[in-house]
Parts: C-alpha cells; structure tokens; sequence
C-alpha cells in the first residue's frame, strides 16, 4: 500500500493507496458518508460506508479533523463526476479511518479566498488562514519564484552570502530598529535597512558577484505595499556599468515571468528606460502605471527610470538628502565626467547633479531600486558633506567604508528588486500581507504573537534601560 498526496489518486484507479490530510468537509447522509480529505496537493472525496471496520468512527469526524486513510482509489459513475474537482473523477472508499488529531470549530471558513473576513480575525489566527487554497498557493509560488532567482542567478556565477542582522545605522530613509547591547550597555546595533554597504564591502573583498535574500527592516507605517520587514533580492555585481545591470535584470524577469507565469503577457520588451524628468513630466509620476489595459489582470508593464536627480530638498530638516542614498554616484547632468566640476557642483549647486539610480517600476509600483556606486572616498565625503554631515561625524558612522575604499575597490553597482511587491502583482493581490507568511497588521503588530509586548523587568535590568512610563 503506497502512501501518497491526494492528486496522485487520479491516475491510481483499482490501487490501494494511504492518504493523510485535513477534513474540508463532511457529507453525511445516514448510510453513507462523504467527506472532502483535503492535502497540500488538493481535495480528494473519501466514502464510508457500513461496510467500513470504522463506519462508526466515521460517524464522529467534522471539518479540520486531521486523518489517516486506508483505501481503495474507484472511478465514479459518470452521473457523480465533479468537473470542479482535479480528482472529480475518482473517489477513495475507505477501508480503514484513524483520527491523528480533532479539531475544534474554527473562527472563520477557510474554503473560501479569505477575502470577505475581518483582516484582524485572520492574522490573530493566521496559522488557519494560511490553510485556505488561496495563500497556501501565494506561498509555494513565492517558493518558485526564489527558487528560480537563486538558480538563476547561481548558474551565473553569482555567490549568496548572508550578512548581519546585528549591524549599523545604514542610511536609506527610513528610522532604524535599534537592539540594545546587555555587553556594552547604552550602546545598540541597529538592524539593517539593507545590506547595502556589506554588499558593497564583498566587492571590495573581490567577490565580484553578490546576491543574497535579504530581510530589511525599517520603522516606517507599514501600508498596502510596505511592511516593516520586507525581503529583497539584494544583489551587487562589480566592473558593471548601468546599462550591465539592468539588460541583466531585464532577462533574469522575462525568464522567470515566461517559466512560471506562462499565462502573463510582459506590455513591452525591451522594457523602456525613462528618464526621471520624462516620468514626472508625461506620467506625472516616477513609477508610472504603463498598461495598455488596467483592467487586465495578466499584463505586466515593466521599465526602468533612469537619470533622478541626485538629492532633494528636506524641508523638515533643511537640508539636502540623498534621493536614493548617498552611496550612488552624482553625476552632471551632460554625462561629463569631470571629478573637479563635480566636487564644485557638490558644493554650490546640488540641485543640478544626477545620479547613476535607477528604478525598477511594474505597473504602478517601485518594484526595485538600485545604483552604480560612487567609489572615489573624496567624492564620497563631498556628498555626506552636501547632506549636511560635519567631516568628523561622516568618519565617525563611514569611516569603515572610506578606510575600505582607500585599499582598492572595484567599481561596483547593483540592485534589489522588493520580493513582496513583486509577488503581490504576479498574483494579482491588493496589498503585500497576502503573500507573506505573517505580515505585521497596519499598525506594525502581530495580533498572533501580540507583538510588540512588555519584557521582564529582570530583562531590562539587564540592558540598565528604564521604560518612562506615558502620562495618561
Ligand atoms: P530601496 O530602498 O529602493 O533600495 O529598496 C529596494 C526595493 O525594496 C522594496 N521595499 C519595500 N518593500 C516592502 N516594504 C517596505 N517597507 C519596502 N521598502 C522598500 C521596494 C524597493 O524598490 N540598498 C538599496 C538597493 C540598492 O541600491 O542596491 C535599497 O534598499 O520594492
């Protein structure tokens, strides 16, 4: 007797198969009894009848029960043949029932997609919601499509390396989580925004070709597509120029696009690279919406903006900031490459600079962003300067990638395309919660776990940190 996922009984028929899996429903109908055995594979019908050892126990299952199944795999008669069904076409009449575990009645339905159900109720139970058909497919696509970027990018000779969760304050604009240390107490890590300055280091250690995927992490109010933690395809690939990049990224897409969503149709190949001021200007916005037809829910209009302007005016804090982040490359806005005209614009005119960033935008979304780096320290320098930094400060938080510079680095660029946002257009769904595992709430909760929550006051002790208490 074989034991096996309840989609292989369609071509079992006449065999005597073992099948385990949850109870999507049951039909009882005195004599007889059916019931929907379902699996991570899909539904199969099961029948008990009184010739059944377990007819009896068979009597006591309800929905979500957990069971083992012995049985023989028969076709139906044609009358009875459930086209919905992948295995409409068969039934499993049980031999022998073994309940593996019962189940109380569940907060909410999981046949259905989920989407009728208070949001709340679903990540306080989020375990049962990630039964229904719906996110379990989200989550084995997501499995496919890492799968397909790790290989892909493994055959073309690139390394995953993992970096520190414990790290430094890395600038990319949003706050930071901080850690604090129980060793040296009053002092913290921060978790990492991006690896985006390890990345940088690896090349200067001569890996050449880097990927790796990344958690992040930034404080900032999570939204339809922003979550506190996120995952990026974080790669960084050296003596590369823009253009390397993203013909790269540009093929890696279509051929995962092509191998595992076949039935997806890409608007435009070669997908058009913008220029920002041409977004701004004919779309009114730096990820604009190019599809040919909104409603459509099988287009994809990737592109890329190129040329953004190097920095920003912060009003809040009166000063420039780094459009992208401060490790990209200014550049004039005629392409010159001129060090000396530059370090001058830097000072009196940042307004002018470009910079070597680009986005990677589908459908309305910021799907990617990435650089080519600047490399040159004293141009580094110049640019924390022009964001308001004081030299000392910049050796104080850089000094480690300034010093690294100065022993040979090779010129480097690369990108890191939002895992999330992608899945969440690929499968067609309103906001990145429904294709993550266990998403923070809105508010950056987790209603399961009741996240954040109070520790010990031994634990504080601990970390010499004292909690003010709010005045109500
Ligand atoms: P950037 O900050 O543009 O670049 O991020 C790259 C991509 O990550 C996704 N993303 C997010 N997804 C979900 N929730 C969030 N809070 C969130 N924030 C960003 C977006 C975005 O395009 N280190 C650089 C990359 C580089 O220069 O190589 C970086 O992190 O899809």
């Amino acid at each position: 007797m074989k034991k096996i996922e309840n989609l292989e009984c369609k071509n079992l028929i006449g065999e005597e198969v073992i099948l385990f899996g949850f109870v999507d429903s049951v039909r009882d109908h005195g004599k007889i009894i059916f019931f929907d055995l379902r699996d991570r594979s899909g539904i199969v019908q099961i029948v008990v009848d009184q010739t059944s050892k377990d007819f009896e126990l068979a009597k006591k299952i309800k929905s979500e029960f957990v069971l083992k199944i012995k049985g023989k795999v028969r076709e139906r008669p044609p009358h009875l043949i459930n086209p919905d069904l992948e295995t409409g076409k068969v039934e499993v009449v049980a031999d022998s029932i073994e309940i593996l575990s019962q189940a109380e009645v569940l907060p909410f339905d999981v046949s259905t997609t989920g989407y009728e159900i208070d949001e709340a109720l679903r990540l306080k139970y989020r375990y049962l919601d990630l039964r229904r058909r719906r996110l379990q497919k989200n989550l084995i696509k997501r499995h496919k499509v890492l799968l397909f970027f790790r290989n892909y990018l493994s055959s073309r000779g690139f390394i995953e390396i993992e970096t520190p969760i414990l790290t430094k304050s890395t600038p990319e604009g949003a706050r930071d989580f901080l850690v604090p240390s129980r060793l040296f107490p009053g002092k913290f890590y921060a978790l990492p925004q991006s690896p985006q300055q390890y990345k940088q280091l690896l090349m200067v250690a001569g890996f050449e070709r880097y990927f790796q995927i990344a958690r992040c992490l930034r404080d900032e109010d999570p939204r339809g597509d922003r979550q506190p933690e996120f995952t990026q395809l974080d790669m960084e690939m050296s003596y590369v120029t823009r253009d390397d990049v993203l013909d790269f990224i540009e093929e890696m897409f279509i051929e995962m696009v092509e191998t595992l969503y076949p039935e997806k149709k890409i608007t435009y190949k070669p997908f058009p690279r913008i220029s920002y001021e041409e977004a701004i200007r004919i779309y009114g916005s730096d990820k604009p919406d190019l599809r040919k037809d909104p409603n459509n829910p099988n287009e994809l209009a990737f592109a890329f903006i190129i040329d953004f302007p190097m920095f920003e005016w912060k009003e809040t804090e009166n000063r420039w900031d780094a459009v992208h982040h401060p490790f990209t490359q200014p550049k004039l806005p005629d392409g010159r490459k001129d060090k000396e005209e530059l370090l001058r614009a830097l000072e009196t005119s940042p307004e002018i600079l470009l910079s070597e960033q680009y986005d990677f935008v589908c459908n309305g979304y910021e799907i990617g962003g990435g650089s080519i780096r600047t490399t040159d320290p004293e141009i580094l320098i110049k640019v924390f300067e022009t964001m308001g930094n004081k030299r000392e400060d910049i050796i104080k938080k850089f000094g480690h990638l300034l010093q690294a510079f100065s022993f040979g680095v090779p010129p480097h660029g690369g990108i890191a395309p939002g895992i999330d946002r992608i899945m969440m257009i690929l499968e067609n769904e309103p906001n990145i919660r429904e294709v993550i595992a266990f998403p923070k709430t809105g508010e950056g909760r987790d209603l399961m776990m009741e996240i954040p929550s109070e520790v010990e006051e031994e634990q504080l002790k601990e970390l010499k940190i004292k909690v003010e208490k709010e005045e109500n």
